[in-house]
């Protein structure tokens, strides 16, 4: 699966640009804030209908216009399909593939898959469970369909419990019948959630462990560890038996949404006692698991977004990425990089053949 071309309109600060792509590397360099990041996010946008940088999709219009659309053309299983993303301020945003849209755009996920690696995701490892929750929801979503249908379900159940939690304290009443008409489909989803969580990380672990021998010299065993309230007990119990704890502290107290994940290297945890090194290396490895199983899951190769990695990585990681990339290994990458040169040394030291785009104030040249 490859991106063939796209077409920006008022996307960040790119007024109208178009590219065609090669189905293999792509390099984009530019200076810092020239639109480097943006160009991935909107290939982002063309396989998950939203940015990966911000959850308010009218910050991706130009600033001082009134819309943005991306238009892509993608090439999966012998088959063109025309992708068109946008927003017009104050109206809802259209997806549409060969101009049908979508009953639910959750159904758009996996259709086109991609992984990003951006220096920000180290929050994946460094800060709390929510951030790794995020990480694997979008792993799951992209090889599960259900997995995305019933999270939806579930913060859509949570978020009205909890609203009903607290006008329950504020106006001092309490409707119980109507507190589990809530309670039913959340505890449902979060069942379907938690038992789906717990089948991926089986089929995941081996294979990071795998990659993570690959990119790194070191003999280091790594783990995942589960954490979840629901292991080995009924929700629906503890559900039941959380229910003055629910009612004091206005919010739902048990659930998937507290779920976390402990990473392990040589049985101590990574975030804790990791050095920065071991972090950044866990970090990719994660990624690059991370498309090994939609290839497996999906049997096609996720596009590879690769931003600005190259200033986290020393010298025989990044020798080991190139080796990946050049070997097809990810089929289609987008590496950008502030240092042109560099990275064009990198490139032809691996002896790899990249089509190069040189960004400048939202303007793209082909290099
Ligand atoms: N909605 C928007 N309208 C106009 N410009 C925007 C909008 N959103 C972001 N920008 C601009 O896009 C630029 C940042 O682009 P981007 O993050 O792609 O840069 P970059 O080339 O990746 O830079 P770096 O090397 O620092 O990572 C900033 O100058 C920012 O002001
Ligand atoms: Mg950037």
């Amino acid at each position: 699966m490859y991106l063939k071309n796209i077409i920006l309109f008022n996307f960040k600060n790119y007024e109208e640009s178009t590219l065609a792509f090669s189905p293999l590397i792509n390099l984009i360099s530019g200076d810092n804030g020239a639109g480097k990041t943006n160009l991935l996010d909107a290939i982002h946008y063309l396989c998950i209908s939203k940015s990966a940088f911000s959850s308010v999709d009218t910050f991706t219009i130009k600033h001082e216009e009134l819309y943005f659309s991306v238009l892509g053309e993608m090439y999966s299983e012998e088959q063109s399909f025309k992708i068109i993303c946008g927003l017009k301020n104050g109206d809802k945003k259209v997806l549409t593939v060969n101009n049908l849209s979508y009953t639910r755009v959750s159904e758009h996920i996996g259709r086109f898959p991609c992984v990003l690696i951006a220096p920000d995701h180290i929050v994946v490892i460094k800060e709390g469970g929510e951030e790794r929750r995020k990480f694997f929801d979008n792993v799951i979503s992209q090889v599960n369909t259900s997995y995305l249908d019933q999270l939806i379900i579930y913060n859509k159940y949570l978020k009205a419990r909890n609203s009903l939690l607290k006008q329950f304290y504020e106006n001092n009443y309490r409707d119980m019948l109507l507190l589990e008409t809530y309670s039913a489909p959340l505890v449902k989803a979060g069942i379907f959630v938690h038992e789906q969580r717990k089948l991926f990380l089986d089929q995941f672990k081996p294979v990071l462990q795998k990659i993570y021998d690959e990119i790194s010299s070191a003999k280091e065993q790594i783990d995942i560890i589960y954490e979840s309230q629901l292991n080995g007990v009924g929700f629906e119990e503890l559900n039941t038996r959380s229910i003055q704890d629910d009612l004091r502290a206005q919010r739902t107290t048990i659930g998937i949404h507290l779920d976390d994940f402990s990473f392990l290297i040589n049985g101590q945890n990574l975030k804790k006692f990791g050095s920065q090194g071991q972090q950044k290396t866990f970090l990719l490895a994660l990624k690059i698991a991370q498309h090994q199983i939609i290839t497996d899951m999906l049997g096609k190769k996720p596009i590879m977004l690769l931003d600005d990695i190259f200033d986290k990585l020393d010298d025989k990681r990044i020798a080991q990425l190139l080796k990946m990339c050049k070997s097809g290994y990810f089929g289609q990458v987008f590496i950008t990089d502030a240092r042109k040169d560099r990275t064009a040394e990198l490139l032809k030291n691996a002896e790899i053949d990249a089509k190069i785009f040189e960004v400048k104030e939202g303007q793209v040249a082909e290099g």
